[in-house]
Parts: structure tokens; C-alpha cells; sequence
């Protein structure tokens, strides 16, 4: 049944009198004996996972919660030293997560969630399928989102970790397969290691858990977002308030001093 423009509908939960039911459980049952791993990959694929799933997510969210002083938390500590309710400060960090810092995720997730069918239906090879995607971003000048890093030219140290958990846990598959033969062709085309980063790994793996594409930037900024309310907290607390870029910081090569004329 299609609900009307003027109707709203949904099939991830809802709450009564008596309870608040999410995919079909009650919250009260769900509550102390499931993970908030768990619960997240209930709500966004249906079902309760495989506990290997919840622990690799928990792990992910983990290795994501906070790198210090990057542009998120700049954002949300401008806000907060000028004032703005902690909310904000975390919505305005939240929204650096763009397709260069923190988003390469999805971009490269689109593309293993487009090719990875036509592997499994056998209309292309891997090798195929990965050349396929580098000359997809290549064809418009673009490098390939989740591979390279500029701090770790040899490899990001927490992409190695991650797979051993996700193999541990049997959660690795063919969309991380697929993510690594894109890696390999890199390597070729490219003449030079540009490893796998941490925005890669959490695409390919965030797919093998069964998220569609388009909720792979949650797994970076669900985590981040609690990481940003402490430095919100924190820049409220021990800081001088009223942030401002040094003049020192600045450069203005605009047009020079001129006077104004007029009539
Ligand atoms: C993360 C990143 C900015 C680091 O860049 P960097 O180490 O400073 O490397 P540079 O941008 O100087 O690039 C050096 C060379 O490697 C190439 N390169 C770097 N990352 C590449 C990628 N992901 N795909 C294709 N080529 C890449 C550049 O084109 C350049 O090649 P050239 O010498 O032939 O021009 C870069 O790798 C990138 O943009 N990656 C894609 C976006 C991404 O994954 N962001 C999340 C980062 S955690």
C-alpha cells in the first residue's frame, strides 16, 4: 500500500501507549540484551545481525570517534566559543564531512554497489569491474575516493586492524574483494602504492554488512558526532571564548586600498 503526499510512513518503527517497536521488537526487550551496534544494523537492514557485524561495527565506530583537531571538530569549536547551543556546534561539525574529508566512503561505495551485482551475475570479472570504477573517476579528472593518504604514504595502520577483525568475525566479502582488487589496478595505472584509507575500508566493509550506499557516511559521522559534543564541552569550558583567525593567518590579495567615487 502507497501512502499519500499528505500521509507518512514508515517500516523502521513506531510507538503506542504501551511501547516503542523497532523492526517488529519491542524496545524493552531490545534494551540491555542487544548491542547499539546491533540495534543500528537492526534498524538500517532489517533484521539483527550476525554478532561478528556488531562487533566490526563497534570496532569501526571506534576507530572513527574522534582524530583531534581536523575540520569537524574546528567547525564545532568555532560554534561552541561563539556560542551556539552544543547541538548546533556538533550539526555544524557534522556538516564538514564532505567528499575530500570524511565522505570518500560513499563515493566509492556507489560504484562496488553498482558492480559488485554484475560480478556475482558473472557479466564481469573483478579485474573488469575494478578498472571499470578507477576509469570512472579518472574520466573526470577525479582521484579514486578511499585510497592514498597524505600523513601514511605506505598504508593507513588502521585499515590492516579493521580486516583482521572483519575476518575474524567473518563479515569480509565481495565488496571488500572488489575494493582491493581497485587498489591493485590503482597500483598499476598508477605506478605508485595508494593503499586503501580508512574511508575505503569503512565503504567496502560498511556494504559487506549489508548498508546500502547511501548510509555509509553514518558510519564516520554517527561515532564523530559524540566525539564532537565533548570537544564542544570542552572549548566551552576551558577555553576563552569567542574564537577568531590569528591576522597573522590571513592574507587578503584582493583588489588594493582605492577611494570611492562617485557621480
Ligand atoms: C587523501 C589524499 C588527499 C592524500 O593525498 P596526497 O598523499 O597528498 O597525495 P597527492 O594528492 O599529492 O597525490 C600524489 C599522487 O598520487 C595520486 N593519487 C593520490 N591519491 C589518489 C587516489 N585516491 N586516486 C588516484 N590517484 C591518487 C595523485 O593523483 C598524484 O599523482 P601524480 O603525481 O601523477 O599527479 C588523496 O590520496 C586523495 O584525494 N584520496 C582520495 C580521497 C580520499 O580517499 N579521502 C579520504 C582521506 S582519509
Amino acid at each position: 500500500m502507497s501512502a499519500t503526499r499528505d500521509q507518512w510512513r514508515t517500516a523502521i518503527a513506531y510507538g503506542d501507549k504501551d511501547s516503542v517497536v523497532l523492526r517488529g521488537y519491542d524496545l524493552q526487550e531490545l534494551v540491555g540484551q542487544v548491542s547499539f551496534a546491533e540495534a543500528w544494523l537492526l534498524l538500517a537492514t532489517g533484521e539483527l545481525p550476525p554478532p561478528g557485524h556488531a562487533k566490526l561495527l563497534d570496532a569501526m565506530m571506534v576507530s572513527v570517534l574522534d582524530h583531534g583537531i581536523v575540520p569537524s571538530s574546528v567547525v564545532t569549536r568555532y560554534l561552541a566559543s561563539s556560542g551556539s547551543p552544543i547541538q548546533a556546534a556538533v550539526a555544524g561539525g557534522v556538516m564538514a564531512f564532505g567528499d575530500t574529508y570524511g565522505g570518500a566512503c560513499e563515493q566509492l561505495g556507489e560504484q562496488l554497489a553498482a558492480h559488485v551485482p554484475e560480478v556475482r551475475a558473472g557479466r564481469e570479472t573483478e579485474p573488469q569491474a575494478a578498472e571499470a570504477i578507477v576509469k570512472h573517476f579518472f574520466a573526470t579528472g577525479r582521484k579514486v575516493p578511499g585510497y592514498g593518504h597524505a600523513l601514511h604514504p605506505e598504508g593507513d595502520p588502521r585499515v590492516p586492524h579493521l580486516y583482521r577483525i572483519a575476518d575474524a568475525n567473518g563479515v569480509t566479502g565481495d565488496f571488500s574483494r572488489l575494493a582491493f582488487e581497485v587498489q591493485a589496478e590503482l597500483h598499476r595505472q598508477k605506478k605508485r602504492k595508494l593503499p586503501m584509507n580508512q574511508d575505503g575500508a569503512l565503504g567496502a566493509l560498511g556494504l559487506d554488512m549489508g548498508l546500502d550506499w547511501r548510509l555509509l557516511r553514518a558510519l564516520a559521522f554517527v561515532p564523530r558526532s559524540a566525539g564532537l559534543a565533548v570537544h564542544a564541552l570542552e572549548e566551552m569550558t576551558r577555553e576563552a571564548g569567542w574564537r577568531h583567525v590569528p591576522d597573522e593567518e590571513i592574507t587578503y590579495d584582493g583588489t588594493p586600498r582605492r577611494p570611492l567615487k562617485r557621480g
